[in-house]
């Protein structure tokens, strides 16, 4: 009877995968937030970043210090959030564990008596219950995530009186061993941050507008590189027959008309899919299937190089057409070009790119069709593909390049302005842009955190 139960345990996971609502939560500007990582001892481990290293008088160290300590309660509250939805969550678990609980006495009954069940179909069942064996792990490792936040959640307060302590008597205390201490928990951290940001896309909503200017097609764009202070917008109206870039120094700028700067760039562009990387634009130069990489802070072209068998000039656009043959966009692990070749029967190709020099670095090969994508985006190095730039359209389909695996989906997008002709996901902003119908638009992500039962944990 107790493998039954056990069997029967995955099932709650399932679920909750459903419906769970899990919120995101985002470092507000400045902070530097690590959230809890498991080390070799599968403790929970806290950091800030640390301070800088060149400090001699005491008065530097003492302002370092509290400098340190602020942040140290800015975490704590970030703690606290990650903490109420990583319960929440938890609650769902246990919820789910007692109801499977419940039908597990169900099954009892139903075996005492099972003189009256067919032993065929009483195997069958069995046999379906044991292919949900091995998500098993999954929800065990969900469970211990739980604890490991409530002990990290342990780790800042205890950081954090030490710190205030050390404030007191700070004459007395070797602030080199301080920084060592910080600065060695902060890669485990890093690591964490990684785990608890990136995950599976759930939801859409929004969008909200942001501004009504342009003309029908047209992009719009931040860089996700940026530093949090800079929130430079950059707006390109027009999928044809344009270079010219206008420069925004803040999206309440960009609301209110005060462009920065324009830049004039060398060759037009095609489409809409252009991205700001890293303080640099790449776009597809008309007519071409060439990407272009344009420096802001030089006004120069860095880099031009062909995508090799990229299909261009509407040969292999998204639905709308409009030369949107190559897409270019980044996520958390880099620079992205999506685009079509006869080799794949037209179908879409991923290719990530060096930033620096445009060369394709990994090619994944999908079997959709890129004349009947709407649009795709990138997240956490997975593309979703949406089935239509009209009024319905909803993610569909999208492919890990983790796993080289494919799946179906189906999340709707609230197209409010009937047309959509960009759509790209910003990993800082953790937003989707959209330029929907002369909008300019933004729509939030819900992405749902998967723990890995195996490896890289
Ligand atoms: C902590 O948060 C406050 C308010 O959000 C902010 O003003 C301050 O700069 C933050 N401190 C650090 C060290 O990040
Ligand atoms: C708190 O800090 C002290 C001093 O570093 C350490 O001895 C103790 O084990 C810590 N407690 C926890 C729960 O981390
Ligand atoms: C961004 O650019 C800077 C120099 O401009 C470079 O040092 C850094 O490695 C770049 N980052 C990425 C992710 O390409
Ligand atoms: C996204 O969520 C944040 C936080 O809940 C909210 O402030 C923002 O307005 C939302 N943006 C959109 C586009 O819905």
């Amino acid at each position: 009877m107790r493998a039954l139960f056990v069997v029967l345990k995955p099932l709650c996971f399932l679920a909750l995968l459903g419906y769970c609502p899990s919120a995101t939560i985002r470092p507000k500007e400045g902070w530097q937030v690590y959230s809890s990582a498991q080390d070799a001892d599968g403790r929970c481990i806290c950091t800030v970043v640390a301070p800088e290293q060149s400090l001699c008088s005491r008065d530097a160290k003492s302002r370092q210090l509290r400098l340190l300590l602020e942040k140290i309660q800015n975490m704590s509250q970030s703690i606290e959030v990650l903490n109420l939805r990583t319960q929440r969550d938890f609650q769902y678990v246990m919820k789910m564990e007692s109801q499977i609980k419940g039908l597990r006495s169900k099954f009892r009954q139903i075996e005492s008596n099972r003189r009256t069940l067919l032993t065929k179909n009483f195997q069958e069942l069995k046999g379906k219950m044991n292919e949900l064996q091995p998500l098993l792990p999954v929800l065990e490792q969900y469970k211990t995530d739980a604890t490991l936040i409530s002990q990290f959640k342990l780790e800042i307060r205890n950081l954090s009186l030490v710190l205030t302590a050390i404030q007191e008597e700070i004459g007395a205390y070797d602030y080199e061993e301080l920084q060592q201490r910080v600065l060695g928990l902060e890669g485990r951290l890093r690591n964490c941050m990684n785990k608890l940001t990136c995950g599976k896309l759930m939801k859409i909503t929004g969008p909200i507008t942001v501004k009504t200017s342009g003309t029908r097609f047209g992009a719009w764009m931040t860089d996700p590189q940026a530093s949090p202070k800079n929130n430079k917008v950059w707006y390109m109206d027009s999928y044809t027959n344009n270079k010219i870039v206008r420069e925004y120094k803040s999206v309440s700028d960009f609301v209110a008309g005060i462009e920065s700067r324009t830049y004039n760039l060398p060759f037009h562009w095609a489409g809409t899919n252009h991205v700001v990387y890293n303080g640099s634009l790449y776009y597809n130069k008309y007519q071409s299937n060439i990407i272009v990489r344009y420096s802001f802070e030089s006004g120069r072209v860095t880099t031009q190089r062909a995508l090799e068998s990229a299909g261009f000039h509407n040969v292999y656009p998204y639905t709308w057409g409009g030369f949107s043959d190559i897409d270019l966009m980044a996520d958390e692990l880099g620079l992205w070009a999506i685009y079509a070749t006869n080799q794949n029967a037209g179908n879409i190709v991923i290719s990530r790119l060096d930033p620096l020099t445009i060369q394709v670095l990994n090619s994944w090969n999908t079997e959709y069709s890129k004349r009947n994508a709407g649009e795709s985006f990138m997240i956490c190095g997975t593309l979703y593909i949406t089935n239509s730039h009209l009024t319905g359209a909803k993610v569909y389909y999208s492919y890990s390049t983790k796993t080289s695996t494919y799946e179906y989906m189906d999340i709707p997008i609230h197209n409010q302005y009937f047309h959509m002709s960009m759509l790209d996901y910003n990993a800082r902003d953790r937003a989707l842009y959209g330029w929907n119908n002369g909008h300019q638009v933004l729509f939030n992500v819900t992405l749902f955190h998967i723990i890995k039962t195996d490896d890289e944990s």
